[in-house]
């Protein structure tokens, strides 16, 4: 099992040994870089989550004091193609985790997904910790946090739909998606600013279940306005209806967080901050 961290940077953050299953995913790699800006010593599980075994052998080999869960399949929508391995990954796999993070003694933070909601007659504006998931697109993620919620060694983190300053990256919800966006207020993660927090989050020990966005919500529109007048002054999308989409869009209720993290930026001042003035290009703009 090989460490991350290139040696050279900040002293070892004592204490700390972090396990991060999800290497390739955008959440997974960039904590790993967080982890190596910080000094915090980590290995990515080389285990799959259905593998009992192997997790238990991951653990003994890196002797961690937190566990990550960023793990998810290549794409929401894939849960619609291949829904055996989607179950197995997202609901079997994420209980084994957990349950053998609890057996060891082990904080385990797992990141979820906020868009197990939609905005119906019951919800018209935004949804607190205390709602259950409906029948939505990622409903295995949803399934899965039922019962991890159970266990109280776990720190569930909703994220809602994803944003950060790698523009050119295919999961950026900000560029990745504009050839179909539906045009309603959503919330949003800017994981330049929030990952660090669940790092922090897991120095606290917090438990539970936290939708991890940021405060308030823009629409897609928005967003991508941002991003050509920052950006690039020629850059053009689609729009199309919600009902011709899986109903992925909803406002979540980030005032638990932002209690515990009063720093946490309002959404349109996080992106601007974090992600458009890193990138601007557009020297009109100004
Ligand atoms: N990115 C989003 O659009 C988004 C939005 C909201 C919330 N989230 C939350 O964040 C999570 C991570 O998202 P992401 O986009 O960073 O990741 P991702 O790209 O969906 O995750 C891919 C990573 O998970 C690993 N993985 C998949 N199944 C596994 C298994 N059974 N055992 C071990 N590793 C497994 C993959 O490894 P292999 O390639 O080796 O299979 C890969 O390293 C999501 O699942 C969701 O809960 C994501």
């Amino acid at each position: 099992m090989e460490f991350g961290g290139n040696g050279n940077a900040k002293p070892l953050a004592l204490g700390l040994r972090f396990l991060i299953y999800g290497r390739k995913g955008c959440i997974g790699g960039l904590l790993g870089k967080i982890c190596e800006a910080q000094g915090i010593p980590f290995a990515y599980g080389s285990g799959r989550l259905e593998d009992h075994q192997s997790l238990v052998d991951d653990i003994a080999a890196v002797q961690p004091s937190h566990v990550f869960n960023a793990t998810g399949p290549p794409h929401v929508d894939r849960g619609e193609f291949s829904k055996i391995q989607t179950i197995r990954s997202n609901v079997i796999g994420a209980l084994i985790l957990a349950d053998v993070c609890q057996e060891k003694g082990l904080p385990l933070i797992f990141y979820s997904i906020g868009c197990m909601f939609h905005y119906d007659a019951d919800h018209p504006i935004g949804f607190t910790e205390n709602d259950s998931c409906g029948s939505f697109c990622s409903k295995t993620k949803g399934m899965a946090e039922e019962w991890i919620k159970n266990y109280e060694n776990v720190c569930i983190l909703r994220v809602g739909m994803p944003v950060f300053s790698d523009l050119s990256h295919h999961r950026n919800f900000i560029t990745g998606y504009h050839e179909r966006v539906v045009n309603i207020p959503n919330s949003m993660t800017v994981l330049d600013e929030l990952l660090p927090i669940s790092i922090e989050m897991a120095k606290r020990n917090l438990k539970g279940i936290w939708n991890f966005t940021n405060p308030g919500v823009l629409t897609h529109n928005q967003v991508l306005e941002m991003y050509r007048d920052y950006v690039d002054p020629n850059f053009t999308w689609n729009n199309f209806s919600v009902q011709q989409q899986a109903k992925c869009n909803n406002e979540l209720d980030s005032t638990k967080l932002k209690e515990e993290f009063p720093e946490i930026l309002p959404i349109k001042e996080s992106v601007i901050k974090y992600i458009f003035e890193p990138n601007k290009k557009n020297i009109n703009h100004y």
